[in-house]
C-alpha cells in the first residue's frame, strides 16, 4: 500500500515515515517545511534504508495535489500538516484557522475526487479542555480554550460531517497526549527553532546549555507535587499506533476516535528529575507563575486503543528521556 503523509519532514510525520517503511509500505510526502528541515527526507532513508516520493510543497495547494494523486496510485493518507503553537494560535488565530482547516478541506476535496477514501487524522488531547474527571475517555465531552484546539475540534467535527455525507469514508481520528522522545538512532527529532513552547524541548536546551534556565510555570497545583501532571508518550509508541490506525482503516469504513497515550501521568518535576538522571546532566530551573490555560492534570485512558487497534505504549519515561537528549547531543 502506498500512504500519503501530509506534514511527513516534521517530528511525528518522520518518526511515523520511519514505521510505515519499515512496515513496507510505500511512503509519498508532501511538506512546505514551515516547521522542518529537508533533511530528514536523507536520515529516514538512512535509517529504514528504503526510498521514498517527497513533494515540496503545501497541502492547501490544490493543484498540487491533484498532481500527486494523478502521478501516484495513494492508497491511504496520514494527515499531520498543520500549525500547532497553542502561544501563537492565541496571537495569530486566521493564520491558524486559515492553513490548518483549509489544507484539510483541499485534501480531503482531492482525495475524495481520487477514490481515495482512507484517512488517518492527527488530532490532540487539547480537544478535552479542562476534563472534570480523569483518566480521558474518548467518549468525554470536547471544548477548546485556544484557536489552534479550536481547530482540532473543528477538522474532527468535517470529518464526521464528511463520514455522514458518504459511508465509503474509513477515517481514524488520533488524540495524541504529550509526545517527547526521538528515534533510538539519534538522526532525527524534535528540534524547534524558535524559543520552545514545550516542556521537553525546553528542558533539552538547558540542559546543553543554549538556554539558561528552565521556568516551572506552578508548583500550586493540587497533584502529587504542585506541578503540573501530563501523559508523555514516546514519539516513537506513538508513531506505531499510527500504523495500527492504517491497519484498522484498510478494510472497514466508518470513523472512531482513539486516544494515544500511555496513561500514566507523570509531573514536571518527575520528568526534570528523570532526564537528570537518566542523562547524568543537570537541568537548572526555577518556580515562576503558572502558565495562563493550563489544567493540573491531564492523561489518557488508552484501553480503547489498546482494545481496537491492538496498540500499546511500551517505552519508558526513562526512554523518552535519554533517546529526547541523545539527539540533542548528536544535533548541536
Ligand atoms: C507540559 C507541562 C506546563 C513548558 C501542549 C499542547 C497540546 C500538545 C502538547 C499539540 C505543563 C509545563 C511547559 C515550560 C513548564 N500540542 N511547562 N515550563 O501544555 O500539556 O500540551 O503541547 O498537540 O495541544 O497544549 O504541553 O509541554 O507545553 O507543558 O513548566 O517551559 O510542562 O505547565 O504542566 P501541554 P507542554
Amino acid at each position: 500500500m502506498k500512504i500519503l503523509v501530509t506534514g511527513g519532514c516534521g517530528y511525528i510525520g518522520s518518526h511515523t515515515c520511519i514505521e510505515l517503511l519499515e512496515n513496507n509500505y510505500q511512503v509519498v510526502i508532501i511538506d512546505n517545511l514551515s516547521n522542518s528541515k529537508k533533511g530528514v527526507i536523507d536520515k529516514i532513508k538512512k535509517i529504514t534504508n528504503k526510498d521514498l516520493t517527497y513533494y515540496e510543497g503545501d497541502v492547501c495547494d490544490k493543484d498540487l495535489l491533484n498532481k500527486i494523486f494523478d502521478q501516484e496510485k495513494i492508497d491511504a493518507v496520514i494527515h499531520f500538516a498543520g500549525y500547532k503553537a497553542v502561544g501563537e494560535s492565541v496571537k495569530l488565530p486566521l493564520k491558524y484557522y486559515h492553513n490548518n482547516l483549509c489544507s484539510t478541506i483541499t485534501l480531503c476535496e482531492v482525495m475524495a475526487s481520487h477514490n481515495v477514501k482512507k484517512l488517518v487524522f492527527s488530532s490532540s488531547a487539547t480537544v478535552y479542555g479542562s476534563p472534570k474527571t480523569l483518566p480521558i475517555k474518548e467518549d468525554f465531552p470536547l471544548s477548546t480554550t485556544n484557536p489552534y484546539g479550536t481547530t482540532k475540534l473543528m477538522i474532527e467535527k468535517i470529518l464526521k460531517d464528511l463520514y455522514t455525507s458518504d459511508n465509503e469514508w474509513s477515517i481514524a481520528v488520533l488524540r495524541y497526549f504529550n509526545p517527547i522522545g526521538a528515534h533510538s538512532s539519534g538522526l532525527i527529532g524534535e528540534n524547534p527553532n524558535d524559543i520552545p513552547n514545550n516542556l521537553m524541548p525546553y528542558i533539552i536546551k538547558v540542559a546543553t546549555g543554549e538556554l539558561e534556565c528552565l521556568n516551572i510555570f506552578g508548583n500550586d497545583y493540587d497533584t502529587k507535587d504542585g506541578t503540573g501532571v501530563r501523559d508523555y508518550i514516546h514519539v516513537v509508541d506513538l508513531s506505531k499506533g499510527h500504523i495500527k490506525a492504517i491497519e484498522s482503516i484498510t478494510n472497514t469504513t466508518g470513523i472512531d476516535y482513539y486516544n494515544l497515550g500511555t496513561g500514566k501521568g507523570y509531573s514536571v518535576l518527575e520528568i526534570v528529575n528523570t532526564f537528570s538522571k537518566v542523562n547524568n546532566v543537570k537541568v537548572n530551573y526555577k518556580i515562576v507563575e503558572r502558565r495562563p490555560g493550563d489544567v493540573a492534570t491531564c492523561y489518557a485512558d488508552s484501553s480503547y486503543a489498546l482494545k481496537k487497534l491492538h496498540w500499546k505504549a511500551e517505552k519508558s519515561i526513562e526512554d523518552m528521556c535519554r533517546d529526547a537528549y541523545l539527539y540533542a547531543i548528536k544535533n548541536k
